[in-house]
């Protein structure tokens, strides 16, 4: 990863854009590439996309969720200290100041950073939002937030989104977008926007593949945004027998072929690691391409549900 030839890896990108483009969506269901694709480009070895408002997101982050304490913070700044720029985190996960803390012991330009976080669901409506997102500014140690989301679409949604504009407009937020809406949910919010979400943050992984959101937020614009990429480690994924195979062709492992596969649908994702071996491994997917054959074999293991029923 750290030897890649950077500039060998740029034009690897740009050809495997164009060759998406042209051929690996006709097959499933899309004929047009997801639009903030088109946009990807180099910058930190991390492609990135261009959200509807222009704000620029890297493809490939790191989760945040369950990490907690010292395990957190050297997380954090390992995560940015081997490549990763978007840091995403949540006022729920509780580990909002060890995040802020790792981001601090990285020594990383605040600038260069993408750091996302979300609104909970008993933080709902116009004045508990505008408080929330000071907490949540105020234990990350940051002046603004780069994307702010609804965390679930329950209670005062109106109001937590008006709350939202505001702050964007006030420039505390770079970008707002919201988290586990549907397409109905996405519609009702829409009817009622100023400011168009630029994500919906769903969870997407081989299992749980969301074929309907895809296309609802690729004619509408919103870049999708994949949680949960290896589906926590549930299913046995890790020992998928089809995507090992796919991963022994490319010399590449089951998490490889993953966020791949994520990335050839041009989908941000943020897969979490606790080892740096890991978060290395997680980054360098930018040097293969899967074949249509084998992301057929993908698509078969979709079973169109999620792998977390618990929370539904
Ligand atoms: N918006 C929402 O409602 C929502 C919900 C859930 C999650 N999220 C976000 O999405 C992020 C990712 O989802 P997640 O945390 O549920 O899980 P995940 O990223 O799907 O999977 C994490 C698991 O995969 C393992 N892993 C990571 N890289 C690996 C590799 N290369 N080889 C083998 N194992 C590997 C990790 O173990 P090691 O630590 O040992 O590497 C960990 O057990 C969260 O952290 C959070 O930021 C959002």
């Amino acid at each position: 990863m750290e030897n890649f030839n950077k500039v060998k890896r740029r034009e690897f990108i740009k050809k495997s854009g164009i060759f998406t483009a042209g051929t690996l969506f006709l097959g499933f269901g899309g004929s047009n590439l997801y639009g903030a694709f088109e946009f990807a480009e180099i910058e930190n070895s991390i492609p990135f996309v261009t959200l509807s408002n222009n704000v620029k997101m890297p493809i490939l982050g790191f989760g945040t969720n369950t990490l907690m304490g010292p395990v957190c913070i050297q997380s954090v700044s390992d995560a940015i200290s081997v490549g990763y720029r978007l840091i995403d985190t949540a006022k729920i996960y509780g580990n909002e100041e060890f995040v802020g803390q790792g981001i601090k012991q990285s020594g990383m330009n605040r600038k260069e950073l993408f750091i996302t976080s979300k609104l909970w669901v008993d933080d709902a409506g116009y004045e508990s939002t505008k408080k929330a997102f000071q907490t949540s500014l105020e234990k990350l140690g940051v002046e603004y937030l780069d994307l702010y989301l609804i965390h679930r679409p329950r209670g005062d949604v109106k109001g937590s989104w008006k709350a939202m504009e505001e702050l964007h407009n006030e420039g505390k937020i770079r970008a707002i977008g919201v988290s586990n809406f549907n397409p109905n949910q996405l519609n009702d919010l829409l009817l009622n926007a100023t400011i168009k979400p630029v994500i919906n943050q769903i969870e997407t992984n081989v299992f749980c593949q969301q074929h309907i959101s895809y296309e609802f937020l690729k004619n509408t614009n919103i870049q999708m945004e994949a949680w949960s990429p290896f589906a926590a480690g549930r299913n046995d994924i890790f020992n998928n027998q089809i995507l090992k195979e796919i991963g022994e062709k490319y010399q590449k492992s089951v998490a490889q072929v993953c966020l791949r596969w994520l990335y050839q649908r041009g989908i941000v994702a943020i897969p979490r690691s606790s080892q740096k071996t890991h978060m290395i491994e997680n980054l360098n997917i930018f040097d293969f391409e899967l074949s249509k054959a084998d992301i057929k074999k993908i698509v078969a293991l979709d079973v169109d549900t999620t792998q977390f029923p618990e929370w539904e």
